[in-house]
């Protein structure tokens, strides 16, 4: 008998979580929405609460809850806060869960779903960068599943699917390059905000098109990958494919490598989650082969992108650095997209914050918390003193 997949969905409205909730449209007899979470889009929620009637909801002020409870023709369960996401994805009616907000704030309630043996769609990337240990150590306490959203992880995910390690030399990740691709250095410093959010092939929220601007996305996905699949830095590879059309690779020991292939949409990866092992029709159409499209690969430029490098080098070091790396990089965005600093000043508090504070074990919750205050407070003053 085919599972039903009772949803929660952390972050419901925004990009991922509307998506999600399209998947769920389209598969009515496998995918029931338990419980909802978002944060301050009050319309949207409304309407997805009204549409799909969870039994639990949550928002992120307790100023909301009020309006929310008077707004609603029904009564579910009603929370706020970080304890509102954990009463999200721990609800007893809940058996999958969709991580899709964003940022570190993403963490407790991931690693608390893996926990409590919850199957766990991950678009949070950076609950993985900067927990991923303590994702890992909750998997095997809890026996939940952890499955990637990411569509270069779904890929990968794909592609790794019950083949033996030994076999695999590499994996690569694409990455479109962003907007700033064929950019030189001085325009790229120079870069606006409207700039760095004119994302060329993906339709996203702000803090992962800029992110994608400077490939910090990638250098987010590089330790994201190597948490998933536990692979060393040296195996993880990127490139750049401006049409992402390819989203991974796997270079076995014989030298020959598998790819795959799809639309850019994310509701492919989101479904492939929710519905593992199974594959059905989904709300994409099938690749269009009859189309004539060429395809291009090239290297990564470093230089021009050093948010990249200081992912591998966080990689290296382990331990917290990647918190750190992680935390810099959220307040920079955010001080980024409100006008406070310019798009080259992100490399340079992230690369300041890395240099500033060293890296500790990140074996339990509490280290890393404290490294990702400490490194948010770091950049913050970094960031003043601009
Ligand atoms: N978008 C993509 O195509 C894509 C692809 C791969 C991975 N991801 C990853 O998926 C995650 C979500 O990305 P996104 O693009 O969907 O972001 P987004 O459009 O900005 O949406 C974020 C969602 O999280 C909610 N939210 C934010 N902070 C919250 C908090 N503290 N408590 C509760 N809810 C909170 C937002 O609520 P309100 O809007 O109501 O305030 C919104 O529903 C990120 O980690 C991103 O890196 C995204």
């Amino acid at each position: 008998m085919m599972a039903i997949r009772r949803l929660a969905i952390l972050g419901s409205t925004g990009s991922i979580g509307t998506a999600t909730l399209d998947v769920v449209t389209a598969h009515p007899e496998r995918l029931v929405v338990a419980a909802l979470a978002a944060g301050r889009n009050r319309e949207l929620f409304l309407n997805q609460c009204e549409r799909f009637k969870p039994t639990c909801v949550s928002v992120t002020s307790p100023d909301d809850v009020p309006w929310l409870r008077s707004a609603l023709s029904y009564a579910p369960e009603i929370h706020f806060g970080p304890a509102g996401l954990l009463a999200c994805a721990l609800h007893a009616e809940v058996n999958t869960v969709v991580a899709a907000v964003v940022g570190a704030a993403g963490l407790p309630s991931t690693e608390a779903a893996l926990r409590a043996g919850r199957r766990v769609c991950v678009a949070n990337k950076e609950s993985l960068v900067v927990g991923g240990a303590l994702m890992r150590a909750a998997v095997l306490a809890g026996g939940g599943e952890l499955l990637p959203v990411d569509s270069e992880h779904a890929a990968l995910h794909q592609l790794l699917d019950a083949r033996d390690p030994m076999s695999i030399r590499e994996v690569r990740i694409t990455a479109s390059g962003g907007p700033f691709r064929e950019w030189p250095m001085a325009r790229i410093q120079a870069a606006t905000r409207e700039e760095a959010l004119n994302h060329p092939t993906w339709k996203m929220g702000p803090k992962i098109t800029i992110d994608s601007a400077t490939l910090m996305n990638k250098g987010l996905e590089v330790i994201e990958a190597s948490v998933l699949f536990n692979l060393s830095v040296d195996q993880i590879a990127v490139t750049v494919h401006p049409q992402s059309q390819v989203h991974a690779m796997v270079g076995f020991q014989d030298g020959t490598y598998q790819l795959q292939v799809s639309a850019n949409d994310m509701r492919l990866p989101i479904q492939y989650t929710l519905l593992y092992p199974d594959k059905r029709p989904s709300p994409v159409p099938p690749y269009d082969w009859t189309q004539a499209r060429a395809w291009s690969f090239e290297e990564p430029d470093l230089e021009r992108f050093p948010c990249l490098g200081l992912a591998y080098a966080a990689l290296r070091t382990g331990g917290t650095a990647p918190a750190l790396l992680n935390a810099a990089n959220e307040v920079a965005v955010a001080a980024f997209l409100e006008g406070r600093i310019g798009f080259w000043d992100i490399q340079a508090c992230n690369s300041e914050v890395l240099a500033r504070i060293p890296a500790e074990p990140a074996d339990n919750l509490e280290a890393v918390l404290a490294a990702d205050r400490n490194a948010r407070d770091n950049a913050r003053s970094w960031i003043a003193l601009k």
